[in-house]
C-alpha cells in the first residue's frame, strides 16, 4: 500500500494541492475529488480515449495516469477549453459541424484536437486522424469531427455568436442546418451522463456475475458475510427481488434480475453487493459464499437446433423462441420458370454495441415512490418494467433519463435499473451503480448471430421472380428482442425489390450466451448481406450491370411488398440509384484502370440497397408530445423521446417551432422525465422523427390554434412572444394578450398544445400478409475498396450513400446518422466479432477508429411521406444496413471471391483467396 502524499499541480490554470494516495488514477481525482466530470471513463484501460486530458500540453489517458506522475504539472481538461462563457474556436467548430452526437467522446476528441492545433495550425486531414487516433467515437463516423478540426484550423473563426443566433427564425427551422439545441453542454463538459451526477451520499452497488456459461449454484449465509465486512450494508440475491423477471414483451418476463439457482450465460448477474464504495470494491469475489456446479452449455445455433439438444429454458421445446413467416405466391414452384438462379448460405456473429458510456445510474426512494436516474433509450418502458419488477403501480416509478452516451439499441433493455431500484427501495438510501467496461460487454445484449439460407431467381430480362429465405438467429439465454428480429427479418428478407413470389422464415433459438437484442436494424442488416449477394450473383449471371439490375427491380410507389402491402408514396430507391449512377460509373472505371497494373493490391466497387420499415412491426406505436406556455411566457417542449445523440431534441424543436410559428430560440426542453412528459415511446426503430415528429407537429398546431383563438387572429397570422405577451400580426393589424392574465396553477402552464400520433399499421395474417409499417426508408450505397490479396486485408476507400429520408428536417443530423451508421456497417463487414468470454474489452473487440474511415459522401433524397412531419421518415438504422453488402460486393469485384461470413477478417479472406487459387 502506497503512503499518502501531497502534490501540487495546476488544473485548468488553477493551483491544486492533492493529498492522498499517489497511485490514484488522475481520472478519478478529476472526477471524484474535483467534480470535473467532463473527463469521461469509457474503459479505464487505455482503449477508448474518453478520459484524454492534457498534461503539460501533451495528451494522455488520465485513466492510466497515476496522480503521482503529474505532480508539478499543468493539467487541462475539457472544462478548461472555454474562456468563461466563450467557447474556443475548436468548440465552436464542433458545434457548427455537428461533430458531437451523444457527446461522450467529445471531451477526449476536443482535448486531442487542441493539442494538435497548439503545435500545428495547418494540419492535413491525415494529421488530424493521427492526432485523434487514440479516441474512439461510436456515433459520428468521425467525418464531421475531422471537418470541424480542419475548419477550426483553417479559418479565422468569427467571434462567437450570441446565444440562439445560429438558430433560424420562425417558419424557417424545418430543413435548416441547425446546430444541436443541447450541443453546447456536450462541448464544455457540463453534460451529465449516467455516472456524472451521483449524490455524494449514495451507496455503491457492485454486481457479481456468473463466470460460467451455464451452471447451477448454491448460496451460503449472506447475512453473516455482510456482517463480517464493515461498510457492506446488504448482499442482494434473487429472493430480494419482488418479481424476479423482466423482458421486453409483456407476456415474456424470462430474464431474472438476479439469477435464481441457475445461470444461463457468462456475465449473468447473480448477487449485488451494496455498501460504501470502498467496501464493495474491496470484497474478494472468491470469498463469497457461493458454490457453482458447471453444466454443459448450449453454444451456438448448431447446438441449439440439434435433435435432443438440452433446453436452455425448460418450457421452450427445441430451444425455439419464435418462428416467423412471410409467404406470397409460390416461390418453390416459381423457381422452375427462372432463367437464372442463385443460392448461398451466410453466417454472421455477435456484434457489440460498444457505446462509449457504460451503463450507469442511481436510484432513491422518495416516500412510496422510486426515482431512477439512468442512461436509457426508453424511459417509459423502463418505468413499466420497473413497476412489474418492484410490484408497484406505474405511478410509483419515476424515470429521469440522464444524458445518454450512445445506445444503438443496447440501452433498450434494463441493466442497472432493477438492481439499484431494489437496493434503494430496501435500504431507503440512494444507491448508484456504474458498470465496468468488461461487465458492460459481458452482460449487455448483442446483435443476433445468424445463419441465413437464401435462393433467388429471375427471368432472362433480369426481372426477379422468386426469393426463398430461411434465417435462423441465436437469441441467447433470454428473449429480449428476439421475437422482433424473427418477425422483422422475413418482412425485409427479399430486399427493397418487387418480387412476385416470396417465402421467408425467421427463427430465433435460445443458447447459453448473453441475450441478443436490438442493435441498429433488428436483424435487417444480416438479411441484407444475403439478399444483396443474390442481386450481385443474378446480375453477373445475366451479364447485367449490378446497379442496373437493382434499378430494374427496385420497389416503387404502386408496387406490392412481400407482405402484400401496396406502397402508396415515398418509395425512393429508384431515385437513390439514379443519384449513385455517375459515382458508380466513375468507380468502375477507376477500378479497371487501377487493376491493370496493381500487383497484389486490387480494387473493387460494390453496391448495397436496403429498405427499412419505420417503427414497431404490426403493433401500435404511439407518441404523445406537449408544448406549454407559462404565465411568464416560458415556452417548453415536453418531450418524452430520449435523444441518445441522434439529435431528436433539435429536430423536434425545429418541427415544434415551425408548427407553432415561434422561433426555435424561445423553446426550452424537458426530455424524457416520466413525471413531466408524455409517453413518446422508445428511441429505436428509426421512429422518433417520424412518429414523435408528427406528434410534435400536431402539438404545435394545437397550441397555435389555441393562441389564435385567444388573440382572435386569422389562421395565417404571424406570432411573436415578448416576455409574457403573445402577439399576432395579420391583415387586420396586431393582436396581443398578456399570458399573466390567464388563471394558472403554481408551476403549471397556462396553455398547452398536445399532439398524438400512432402510425397506421395492420396485423399480419398467418402468411405474414398485412401492413406491418406505415412507411419505409430506402437507400443505396456504393463502396470502393482496396484488397491486399497477400495479406487478406481490405481498406474501404470511398462510400457514397444515397438515402431517401422523405424530408431532411436537419441535414447535419441526417448526414451524421448516415455517416455513423455507415461506419458501424463497415465494422460489421470487416472487423467486429464478439466472442463470449474472449473479447470483453475494447482492445480485443475492435471497432472502427478514425484511421479506418473512408471518404464519405451523403446524397439526401427527399421523396416525401405524407404521413410524416413535413414529409420526413427516419434514418437511424438505414445508414448501417447497406454498407456491409456494398463492401462484400466490392471485395468480390476486386478478387472474384464471394465471402459468405462476416466479419471478413484477414485470415478468412486469405483462406478464401487461397482456395480460389487452388481451383
Ligand atoms: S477511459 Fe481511459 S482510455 Fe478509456
Ligand atoms: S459522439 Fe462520439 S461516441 Fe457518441
Amino acid at each position: 500500500m502506497k503512503q499518502d502524499t501531497t502534490l501540487r499541480l495546476h488544473i485548468n490554470g488553477r493551483p491544486y494541492e492533492y493529498r492522498g494516495n499517489p497511485v490514484k488514477r488522475l481520472a478519478d481525482v478529476l472526477r471524484d475529488d474535483l467534480g470535473l466530470t467532463g473527463t469521461k471513463i469509457g474503459c479505464n484501460a487505455g482503449d477508448c480515449g474518453a478520459c484524454t486530458v492534457l498534461v503539460d500540453g501533451k495528451q494522455v489517458c488520465s485513466c492510466l495516469t497515476a496522480v503521482g506522475q503529474v505532480g508539478g504539472c499543468s493539467v487541462t481538461t475539457v472544462e478548461g477549453l472555454a474562456q468563461g462563457d466563450t467557447l474556443s474556436g475548436l468548440q465552436r467548430a464542433f458545434h457548427k459541424h455537428g461533430a458531437a452526437q451523444c457527446g461522450i467522446c467529445t471531451p477526449g476528441m476536443l482535448i486531442a484536437a487542441a493539442e494538435l492545433l497548439a503545435r500545428n495550425r495547418q494540419p492535413s486531414a491525415d494529421e488530424v486522424k493521427d492526432a485523434l487516433g487514440g479516441v474512439l467515437c461510436r456515433c459520428t463516423g468521425y467525418q464531421k469531427i475531422i471537418e470541424a478540426v480542419l475548419d477550426a484550423a483553417s479559418a479565422e473563426l468569427p467571434p462567437p455568436p450570441a446565444a440562439g443566433a445560429l438558430l433560424p427564425a420562425a417558419g424557417a427551422a424545418v430543413g435548416a442546418r441547425v446546430p444541436k439545441v443541447d450541443g453546447v453542454a456536450k462541448l464544455t463538459g457540463e453534460e451529465r451522463y449516467g455516472a456524472d451526477a451521483i449524490p455524494a451520499d449514495a451507496l455503491w452497488l457492485r454486481v457479481l456475475r456468473s463466470p460460467h456459461h451455464h451452471a447451477s449454484f448454491e448460496l451460503g449465509d449472506l447475512a453473516a458475510f455482510t456482517a463480517a465486512h464493515p461498510g457492506l450494508e446488504r448482499v442482494l440475491s434473487a429472493r430480494d427481488v419482488p418479481s424476479n423477471g423482466f423482458g421486453i414483451y409483456p407476456q415474456i418476463k424470462d430474464q431474472p434480475v438476479l439469477a435464481d439457482g441457475v445461470t444461463r450465460f457468462r456475465g449473468e448477474a447473480v448477487l449485488a453487493l451494496v455498501g460504501t464504495r470502498d467496501a464493495v470494491e474491496s470484497v474478494n469475489e472468491a470469498d463469497l459464499p457461493i458454490r457453482y456446479s458447471e453444466l454443459p452449455p448450449v453454444m451456438g445455433l448448431d447446438a441449439a437446433r440439434a435433435p435432443n439438444a438440452p433446453l436452455v429454458q425448460a418450457d421452450k421445446p427445441g430451444n425455439l423462441l419464435l418462428d416467423g413467416w412471410v409467404r406470397k405466391g409460390d416461390a418453390a414452384a416459381a423457381f422452375a420458370s427462372c432463367a437464372a438462379l442463385a443460392e448461398a448460405e451466410f453466417d454472421t456473429g455477435f456484434v457489440e454495441h460498444a457505446y462509449i458510456e457504460p451503463e450507469a445510474g442511481w436510484a432513491q426512494r422518495v416516500g412510496d415512490r422510486l426515482e431512477i436516474h439512468v442512461t436509457t433509450q426508453t424511459p417509459y418502458m423502463d418505468r413499466d418494467e420497473m413497476a412489474v419488477v418492484m410490484k408497484l403501480a406505474r405511478e410509483q416509478i419515476r424515470i429521469v433519463p440522464t444524458a445518454c452516451g450512445g445506445g444503438f439499441g443496447g440501452k433498450l433493455d434494463l441493466s442497472v435499473q432493477p438492481l439499484i431500484g431494489v437496493a434503494a427501495w430496501l435500504l431507503d438510501k440512494p444507491v448508484a451503480c456504474v458498470y465496468t467496461r468488461p461487465e458492460s460487454m459481458a452482460s449487455s445484449t448483442k446483435r443476433h448471430p445468424s445463419h441465413i439460407r437464401i435462393k433467388a431467381g429471375c427471368a432472362a430480362d433480369g426481372k426477379l421472380i422468386a426469393i426463398e429465405t430461411q434465417a435462423d438467429f441465436d437469441t441467447g439465454a433470454y428473449a429480449s428482442w428476439g421475437p422482433t428480429v424473427a418477425t422483422r427479418v422475413p418482412i425485409h428478407a427479399s430486399g427493397p425489390y418487387f418480387v412476385p413470389h416470396v417465402t421467408a422464415r425467421g427463427r430465433a433459438f435460445f443458447t447459453h450466451c448473453h441475450p441478443s437484442g436490438a442493435f441498429r436494424g433488428f436483424g435487417v442488416p444480416q438479411g441484407a448481406i444475403a439478399h444483396e449477394a443474390m442481386m450481385d450473383e443474378l446480375a453477373d449471371k445475366l451479364g447485367i450491370d449490378r446497379l442496373a439490375f437493382r434499378r430494374l427491380n427496385a420497389l416503387k410507389a404502386g408496387d406490392a411488398t412481400a407482405t402484400g402491402q401496396v406502397l402508396q408514396h415515398s418509395a425512393g430507391l429508384p431515385l437513390c440509384l439514379d443519384a449513385l449512377k455517375p459515382h458508380w460509373d466513375e468507380a468502375l472505371a477507376a477500378c479497371a484502370a487501377y487493376n491493370k497494373n496493381s500487383g497484389a493490391k486490387r480494387r473493387g466497387a460494390g453496391i448495397g440497397c436496403m429498405w427499412y420499415g419505420i417503427g414497431n412491426t404490426s403493433l401500435s406505436n404511439p407518441s404523445t408530445m406537449r408544448i406549454g406556455l407559462s404565465a411568464s411566457g416560458e415556452l417548453t417542449l415536453y418531450n418524452g423521446a430520449v435523444d441518445i445523440g441522434q439529435g431528436s431534441n433539435t429536430i423536434l424543436t425545429q418541427i415544434a417551432a415551425d408548427a407553432l410559428g415561434l422561433p426555435m430560440a424561445q423553446f426550452k426542453i424537458v426530455m424524457g422525465d416520466t413525471d413531466r412528459t408524455a409517453d413518446a415511446g422508445k428511441t429505436s426503430a428509426s421512429r422518433q422523427t417520424f412518429v414523435s415528429g408528427k406528434a410534435t407537429e400536431l402539438a404545435g398546431r394545437d397550441l397555435r390554434a389555441k393562441l389564435l383563438a385567444l388573440l382572435e387572429a386569422s389562421p395565417d397570422a404571424a406570432l411573436s412572444l415578448d416576455g409574457s405577451v403573445i402577439k399576432a400580426r395579420d391583415a387586420t393589424g396586431e393582436h396581443q394578450y398578456d399570458l399573466a392574465w390567464l388563471p394558472a396553477r403554481r408551476g403549471a402552464d397556462v396553455l398547452q398544445g398536445t399532439g398524438s400520433f400512432d402510425p397506421p399499421t395492420s396485423p399480419q395474417d398467418a402468411d405474414g400478409q398485412g401492413v406491418p409499417y406505415a412507411t419505409y426508408a430506402f437507400a443505396a450505397q456504393l463502396a470502393l475498396v482496396e484488397v491486399d490479396c497477400e495479406l487478406g486485408t481490405v481498406k474501404v476507400l470511398d462510400i457514397v450513400a444515397a438515402h431517401d429520408v422523405g424530408k431532411a428536417i436537419n441535414p447535419i443530423q441526417v448526414e451524421g446518422q448516415i455517416q455513423g451508421g455507415t461506419i458501424q456497417g463497415l465494422g460489421l463487414a470487416l472487423m467486429e466479432e464478439y466472442l463470449p468470454g474472449r473479447t470483453e474489452n475494447l482492445h480485443d473487440y475492435l471497432i472502427p477508429t478514425i484511421g479506418d474511415i473512408p471518404r464519405m459522401k451523403c446524397i439526401l433524397i427527399e421523396d416525401a411521406e405524407p404521413l410524416g412531419p413535413s414529409g420526413a421518415k427516419g434514418v437511424g438504422e438505414p445508414g448501417l444496413i447497406p454498407t456491409a453488402p456494398a463492401i462484400l460486393g466490392a471485395i468480390h469485384h476486386a478478387t472474384g471471391v464471394r465471402m459468405r461470413q462476416v466479419p471478413v477478417l484477414p485470415h478468412r479472406l486469405r483462406a478464401a483467396l487461397k482456395q480460389a487459387e487452388s481451383k
